[in-house]
């Protein structure tokens, strides 16, 4: 398996805590528990992407800001997660302070898929992206 690959897969699986999350409605153990799921996955997400794939990638000239600019929606997104934490889930304000994460994780992920990938397929070995996929996923495992 190629790091596309494996970022791609968990991707997938933000996408569709995102997907069922905004089904949720006030208060709910539903919410509460794809919410606390969703923060783990960002959250273990970021830190592997940011050690197996990013780091590599600010070597190379061509993909460095791009490197950047992905660390700094990170940022962005765990303050958003930040926002959320100290929001009453009963309010109505929860809902619209998660939207707001939903389109932030929404964009984030489309643009590293077409953009991001892409640049870096020019910029990594065929043998890197194996390895570097391995060490994502080892990361991810614990
Ligand atoms: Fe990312
Ligand atoms: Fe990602």
């Amino acid at each position: 398996m190629k790091i596309f690959e494996a970022l791609r897969k968990d991707h997938d699986k933000q996408r569709a805590l995102v997907k069922l999350l905004l089904d949720t409605e006030g208060k709910s153990s539903v919410r509460e528990t794809y919410y606390q799921q969703l923060k783990d996955e960002l959250e273990a997400h970021a830190v592997a992407e940011e050690r197996h794939f990013y780091a590599p990638l600010m070597q190379a000239d061509a993909t460095v800001k791009l490197s950047r600019h992905g660390v700094a929606e990170h940022h962005q997104m765990d303050k958003l997660i930040a926002e959320l934490d100290e929001c009453d889930m009963a309010t109505p304000k929860w809902m619209i302070t998660f939207k707001q994460l939903a389109e932030k994780i929404e964009h984030h992920l489309a643009e590293e898929e077409r953009e991001f990938f892409q640049q870096a397929g020019k910029a990594l070995s065929e043998q890197e992206k194996e390895d570097l996929a391995t060490e994502y996923q080892q990361e991810m495992a614990q």
